[in-house]
Formats: C-alpha cells, structure tokens, sequence
C-alpha cells in the first residue's frame, strides 16, 4: 500500500508556490511509494467539517509550474496552536486545536507533512514536529527575511516586478522634473528595495536597517537637481523609517491575523521633505501586492522545483524536523529550529551596499 504524503502552503502567497507542489507531486509519483494530498488553506482543512483535503496527481499539477499563487490556497490566519474561536457574546478567544490537527492526521493516515511557508510558518512546523508530527518544511517568502537560506523562491520575481515599476517611473519622472517614491514590500528587511535600487538606479534607497535622517535624504536630492538632472528616483521599503521615528503600520482588523499591516511610508516621506524644505514636485507609488502575483521568474521557478525535491527526498529518508535549503549556492537542508532562529536583515558590510554607495545611492546616512 502506498504511503500518504500531505502537502500545504501557509502564511501570504508568492510566486513559485506552484512549482514546489508540482515538484513535490512529480517527485512522489517518480519515486513510485507515495500518494500526494493538499490541505486546502493550510491546516484550516483539517479543521473544518467536512474536511478540505485534495488528492494531488498528474491531472492537478499538470502545467502549474508558471502558474503564480497556489492551487491549494493559503492563510496566514490558521495557526492551530492559538486559533480564533467565537464566543457567544462576539468576541474571540484563542484555542489550541493542535491535538485536533494531529487526530485528523493519523484519522487520514498521513505518513509526513510537508509545509510550504516562512518563518511564522515554520515556527508552526516545529511546534508540530516536537508534538510527534513527522514534518518537513519549505522556506518561502518575497522578502528574503530567513536566514537560514541564502535565497527564497518569490525574491527574484519581486525583485522584477520592482524594477520594473522603477523603469517605468522614471520615464515619467524625467518628463515632468519630479522626485517619485516607490514603496515597495520587504517587512523589516531591506532586501527588495535594495536590489530594485540598484538595477533601476535610483538615486536613493531607504530601508529599515539604516534609519534615515530626512537633511541627508534632501542632500543628495538638492545634489541632483543643481547637477542639472531634474528628476529623481526613491525606492523605500515598507519597513523604513526615519532617524528617532516609528515604522508607519496599522493593526489589522482581520480575525486571528496578528501582523501588524506596514504601509504608507511613501506618503510620509513626501511630507517629511516638503517639511524639510524639499519644494520640488514628488509623487508616490506604493506598489503593494502586485510584488506577489503573477507569472515567477525562471530563476523562482527552477529554485522552487529543486526545494520541492529536496523536500520530498527528507520525507523519503525520515528526516523529519528539517527545512530544505540552499546554502553557499548548494540545495541542502537545515534543521527547523535553524530556520526560524535568526531573521535575515541586509547585512550593512555587504558588498551590494558598498556597491550602491559607490554608484551614488544614499541611504539617507
Ligand atoms: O511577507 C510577505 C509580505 O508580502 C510582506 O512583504 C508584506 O508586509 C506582507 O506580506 C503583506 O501581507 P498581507 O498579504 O497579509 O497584507
């Protein structure tokens, strides 16, 4: 009889998710031993009645590589160790369903897990794991924030989609002498605005691990305009704030989410320079999701097969309680504990940020 794999996507989606389940089902079925499910919304199929729970085979996966979001849905509002449950008067109190998730597992006779997710995810994993539950994660996450993987799927393709709102805000920023901002995603690391700076040569980039002072920021912008160029660009991650400020957020009023909602630092920005005396037009963009939709790069689509892989072989050869990886440029695997032990902020001594000092980019430092 054929053993029962069960495989889920959990937290917000990113390009590339496809490819993991595809490479997860394609390697099962290659093997020959196993039987492949999918948790509809992560463990939130497991808790409903009936059941959400999908077989996974040929026909499902069949051309869903280039596919962006994930065929099996997602939440980042399920964690079954602290689930919202209402009570009669309206409000909502938090319930360990844990033991629920690992009864319906042995009900469906499940022989290992395999979750797709980042750090709130794997941390979720390795709650299960300790709990007897024989798990195998897979990083994921356009911010590139774990840092117990050099890369993530998702990145790249962010990263595209970034530059390529730059490209195109400078043509009209050139047209019209103005300063335009670019608000990109990244939570509490600088990763996407850094990159997106970079290849679409901004003038200056602010991130959350170099708080900007605004008379630097004006500077190199005053710098610009006397230069005789009269526009400029501004890529600002979500996470930035400035010198002796607080990161712009909102709490969500979404049930059972618990990150705070990051946004709208653009427009602070805009302000900030008008107050510090900056009189030039700006204009902001906040780019928002659409860093997560859509068809993921090459590059995405290639790393997430070979985790998908990776994955399924840990499944294979009982090494439960491990994360696959890519580490020094090798596919490999680290423990889950590793994985959500450190958050992966830029680096200030890396050479890419010598190397957007050097081509001219302020940080705002
Ligand atoms: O972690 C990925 C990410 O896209 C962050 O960059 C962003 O802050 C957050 O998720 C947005 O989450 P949501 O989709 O829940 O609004």
């Amino acid at each position: 009889m054929k053993k029962k794999l069960l495989i889920m996507t959990g937290g917000g989606d990113c390009p590339g998710l496809n490819a993991v389940i595809r490479a997860v089902v394609k390697s099962a079925q290659y093997d020959g031993n196993w039987e492949v499910y999918g948790s509809i919304e992560a463990y939130n199929g497991l808790m409903t009645n009936p059941i959400r729970v999908a077989r996974l085979g040929s026909t499902e996966v069949a051309g869903i590589h280039y596919r962006g979001g994930t065929i099996i849905g997602t939440t980042n509002k399920g964690d079954p160790f602290q689930f919202p449950v209402k009570q009669e008067d309206g409000s909502y109190v938090k319930v360990d369903r844990s033991d629920e998730v690992i009864r319906q597992l042995k009900k469906l006779e499940i022989d290992a897990v395999i979750s797709i997710g980042g750090d709130g995810s794997q941390q979720i994993s390795q709650q299960f794991f300790e709990k007897g539950v024989p798990i195998v994660g897979v990083p994921k996450t356009i911010d590139n924030d774990l840092s117990a993987t050099d890369r993530t799927f998702g990145f790249q393709t962010a990263v595209e989609i970034a530059t390529d709102a730059v490209d195109k805000l400078v043509t009209t920023a050139a047209s019209h002498n103005r300063v335009m901002i670019l608000e990109v995603m990244g939570r509490s690391a600088g990763w996407i605005a850094l990159h997106a700076a970079m290849a679409g040569g901004a003038e200056v980039c602010l991130i959350p691990e170099i708080p900007y002072d605004i008379q630097k920021v004006v500077e190199r912008l005053e710098r610009r305009y006397k230069a005789g160029k009269g526009f400029a660009n501004i890529v600002i991650s979500e996470g930035a704030r400035p010198k002796g400020g607080s990161i712009v957020s909102r709490k969500s009023r979404e049930v059972g989410y618990e990150n705070a909602r990051l946004g709208g630092v653009g427009y602070q920005l805009a302000e900030e320079l008008a107050e510090a005396g900056f009189h030039e037009a700006v204009r902001v963009n906040v780019l928002g999701h659409l860093q997560r939709g859509g068809v993921p790069t090459a590059f995405d689509r290639i790393l997430a097969t070979q985790f998908g892989v990776r994955a399924f072989e840990l499944v294979r050869d009982k090494q439960f309680g491990r994360m696959a990886a890519v580490r020094n440029g090798k596919i490999s695997d680290v423990t889950l504990k590793e994985a959500t032990a450190a958050y992966n902020f830029v680096d200030l001594d890396n050479f890419l940020v010598r190397s957007a000092r050097a081509v001219g980019i302020s940080f705002g430092d």
